[in-house]
């Protein structure tokens, strides 16, 4: 019988170098003869691309961040629903470039709404579903929006403020503080292949189920 599949999330500023990491870790589980779902929050549903237009453009800049709050749980509902339990039923492991940890940095953080809220939000939601692995790709900011800058217009994320991505930045480092066993803090101003080597055994860890 074919087992759960994984469910491995990515996390990171800005500029964290997210990108690359996912493509080495779609490639590292092919080599595995796996066939991984590459998915992203806010969207991996058309409902949920939809929301990331509202949360990411300009039409509604001075949205409430409860408001901002509840539409990243509803997109994630449905992606919950239409793509990562199914996926996971069948056996397919799930790489999700973000996912809870973020609303944790960006809103928790980031906006100020600290964790009780969201840990609300993430009980109804995903009824005990998390992460089998998340790898946080730490970035000095300066360094990350710097790199983040020369891809595109800065979306209505980007364009905060710096302190904005200070308060993220700590809370994701203090969740991977406190849940070492599920995220893996890397240090992405390291070169590539360091920064690749190091999410290659993670996952070797996390597959053989050793260390
Ligand atoms: P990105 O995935 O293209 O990097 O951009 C998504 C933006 O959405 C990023 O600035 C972080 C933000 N975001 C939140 O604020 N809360 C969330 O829960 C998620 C998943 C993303």
């Amino acid at each position: 019988m074919r087992g759960r599949g994984r469910f491995i999330t990515v996390e990171g500023l800005e500029g964290a170098g997210k990108s690359t990491c996912l493509a080495g870790i779609e490639q590292y589980l092919r080599g595995r003869g796996l066939d991984p779902v590459m998915t992203r929050e806010p969207g991996g549903t058309p409902l949920g691309e939809a929301i990331r237009q509202l949360l990411l453009g300009f039409d509604h800049a001075d949205m409430n961040a409860d408001a901002e709050t509840l539409l990243v749980f509803a997109a994630r509902a449905e992606h919950l629903a239409k793509v990562i339990r199914p996926a996971l039923e069948a056996g397919r492991p799930v790489v999700c470039d973000r996912f809870t940890d973020a609303t944790y940095a960006y809103q928790g953080g980031g906006r100020g709404l600290g964790e009780a809220r969201i840990e609300a939000l993430e009980s109804w939601v995903q009824q005990g579903l998390v992460p089998d692995l998340t790898v946080l790709l730490d970035v000095p900011i300066e360094l990350g929006l710097a790199r983040a800058g020369r891809r595109s217009a800065p979306d209505r994320f980007e364009q905060e403020r710096l302190e904005f991505f200070e308060r993220a930045r700590a809370m994701y480092r203090a969740r991977a503080q406190r849940m070492p066993e599920r995220i893996v803090m890397i240090d992405a101003s390291a070169p590539a292949e360091e920064v690749l080597a190091a999410i290659t055994s993670a996952l070797g860890r996390l597959l053989d189920g050793a260390g």
